[in-house]
């Protein structure tokens, strides 16, 4: 499968951001836990950017070449209908990552409008909630993957994980 990930402003300074949320482990460190994880099963192509426009256009200039996406919007999780729109209009598979619990921290990150285009969201694990991001769209885009939970299938018609 090809899988994009795409990553939000100041997330290129992780490692040095904040650590006490965010951690110590770098960016590029993530994306080559991601690669050792998936490169047998995903093509990977990865991207980061500081504004909500460079973000838009890569969800549309790859929307023909990814079967999903892993995101992490940072803070335009929490701000960008523009963002939310853009997912939805791709109509791909895009499992949303924060690696803090953004529950967890200050009002204002509690809410996230690119979260409600997604198909899951995954937060609070580190670096590790990309890995498990990108193994989940390979499962849920595998043949093998059972049709109650097949995208575009189970999910929209509402049905119980136990229909699976
Ligand atoms: C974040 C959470 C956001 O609230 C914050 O603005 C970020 C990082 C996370 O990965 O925990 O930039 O997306």
């Amino acid at each position: 499968m090809n899988l994009m990930v795409i990553n939000g402003p100041n997330l290129g300074l992780l490692g040095e951001r904040e650590p006490e949320i965010y951690g110590t482990t770098t960016l590029s460190e993530i994306r080559q836990m991601v690669l050792d994880a998936v490169s047998e099963r995903a093509v990977v192509k990865w991207f980061q950017f500081e504004s909500e426009g460079s973000l838009i256009r890569i969800i549309h200039r790859y929307r023909k070449w990814y079967d999903g996406v892993v995101i992490n919007p940072g803070a335009l999780s929490h701000t960008s209908l523009a963002l939310h729109d853009a997912i939805r209009a791709v109509g791909k598979p895009f499992i949303e990552v924060h690696l803090s619990n953004i529950h967890a921290r200050e009002e204002i990150r509690r809410h996230s409008l690119t979260a409600m285009a997604c198909r899951a969201v995954i937060c609070g694990l580190g670096p590790s909630g990309y890995v498990w991001a990108a193994l989940a769209l390979i499962h849920m885009t595998s043949d093998l993957q059972p049709a109650g939970i097949a995208p575009g299938k189970g999910h929209e018609a509402g049905k119980k994980y136990s229909d699976c």
